[in-house]
């Protein structure tokens, strides 16, 4: 049975901050965070949003670039690693907001980064097992990165959120099934539940990624069908490989592993081209990677929606070159578990590839070092929007212990 993703929709916070302007305040070279890590803007939430005003905005923006009905959702899957309560979930709040309807499965998710393709992966089983019944499962990845001010976390911040309408109709993505999965316990990255900011051992994530990218990937690589030539690396077959992308070094780095793996196993092409390994990587990061980081450079980790967001991106600068190619998707979870999956570009792309990515950023507002400290101060303070807010919901705050949401300019007094 064909199963995918329909249609993409993203929304990132109108707030931005330049890299530069970080880096001149740190007192850092801006090329550690340009080059360095490759990112020159992240998003910053402004005081009214949360997780789950994030993913309600990226839902109903989806609900209606698609022009579907709220009532014929089956199922609603919120993925994100931060959480608002430790018992209710922020999917039952997204549900209420986007109007859908009560005979639906509603639950949140949780594994670091992981979950937004734990969550995808689940409601493409959903639908291959007939749960659907001419229903849609309605996927949403959402997340605010948050590390200690002045830490070296802080340039690798963001926020957003992609929602994805998954269903046997597939017109963005058809997943193809082939997949390998690694996981283990291990302590790169965490977040204690009375702690707003991660607690991250940095270059141990980095090497944590790349150990989960090797199991993950040489598990998909033993599941290619038709098998290898005797030349031939699966790389080949590869129009695009996207990555996890917590900072876009991390994908330039992924993918000279991945390439390392691919050809080793091929030993006619390692003979061959074991002393130009580094060139050829690089050559291959440059027009199989790079297309797809647009907007990570711009909009920096957003979590759980990081992968969701580069194909969201690469969809909309290239889908229609793209149609019929196959792409490589690879997610990381920190703690860990990861995943190395694949599918096509469907033909009707062109019709569905505008997620809103490039509109979005076209119009955010740019905030210096200070406004971007009293914002992350403040946190998630609730009530009224400002003049020029993106967002279709707002969070109101707490009352009588309970979260409160509205439309923005609905705030009861
Ligand atoms: P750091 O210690 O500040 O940076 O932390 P660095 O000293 O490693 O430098 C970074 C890069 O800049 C290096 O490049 C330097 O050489 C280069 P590399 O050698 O790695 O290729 N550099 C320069 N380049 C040009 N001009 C210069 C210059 N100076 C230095 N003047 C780190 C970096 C990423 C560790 C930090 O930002 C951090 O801890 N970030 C958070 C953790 C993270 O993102 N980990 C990624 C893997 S884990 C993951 O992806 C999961 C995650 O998303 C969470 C989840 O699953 O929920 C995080």
């Amino acid at each position: 049975m064909t199963v995918g993703i329909e249609r993409l929709a993203v929304y990132v916070p109108q707030y931005a901050l330049r890299l530069t302007d970080l880096a001149a305040a740190r007192g850092v070279p801006a090329e550690k965070l340009t080059a360095g890590l490759g990112v020159h803007e992240m998003a910053i939430p402004a005081p009214c949003e949360d997780v789950v005003t994030l993913a309600a905005t990226a839902g109903a923006r989806l609900l209606r670039a698609a022009a579907v009905d709220p009532e014929s959702i089956g199922m609603l899957l919120v993925a994100t690693e931060t959480g608002v309560d430790h018992s209710k979930p922020v999917s039952i709040f997204v549900h209420d907001l986007l109007g859908i309807g009560h005979r639906c499965r509603v639950y949140e998710l949780k594994h670091a980064c992981y979950a937004g393709t734990a969550a995808l992966m689940t409601a493409a089983d959903w639908v291959r097992a007939g749960g659907g019944r001419s229903r849609r499962a309605l996927v949403i990845a959402a997340d605010i990165a948050r590390y200690e001010l002045g830490s070296p976390g802080e340039p690798t911040q963001g926020a957003g959120a992609v929602a994805m309408l998954v269903g046997p109709e597939p017109r963005a993505l058809v997943l193809d099934g082939q997949s390998g999965t690694y996981a283990g316990n291990v302590h790169d990255f965490w977040r204690p539940l009375d702690r707003r900011e991660a607690i991250v051992d940095g270059k141990y994530s980095i090497a944590c990624y790349l150990d989960a990218l090797t199991g993950a990937f040489e598990a998909y690589r033993t599941l290619e069908q038709p098998p290898l030539g005797a030349s031939e690396t699966l790389t080949d077959r590869l129009a695009r490989v996207l990555y996890h992308t917590p900072f876009p070094k991390m994908a330039m780095k992924a993918h000279r592993r991945l390439v390392e793996l691919d050809w080793r196993a091929t030993p006619a092409r390692w003979q061959a081209l074991e002393d130009r390994l580094d060139d050829a990587a690089a050559e291959s990061y440059r027009e199989r990677v790079a297309p797809g980081l647009v907007a990570a450079a711009r909009v920096g980790n957003t979590y759980t929606a990081s992968l969701y967001l580069a194909l969201a991106s690469l969809l909309e600068d290239h889908g229609r070159a793209l149609v019929g190619e196959r792409l490589g998707l690879f997610s990381y979870g920190s703690g860990c578990c990861a995943e190395f999956f694949s599918g096509r570009v469907a033909a009707d792309v062109g019709a569905v590839a505008d997620a809103g990515v490039a509109a979005l950023l076209a119009r955010r507002t740019f905030i210096d070092v200070e406004g971007y400290e009293r914002l992350i101060r403040a946190g998630e303070a609730g009530g009224d929007p400002p003049r020029d807010f993106t967002g279709k919901f707002v969070f109101a705050g707490v009352r009588r212990d309970r979260r409160e949401y509205a439309r923005p300019g609905a705030i009861a007094a």
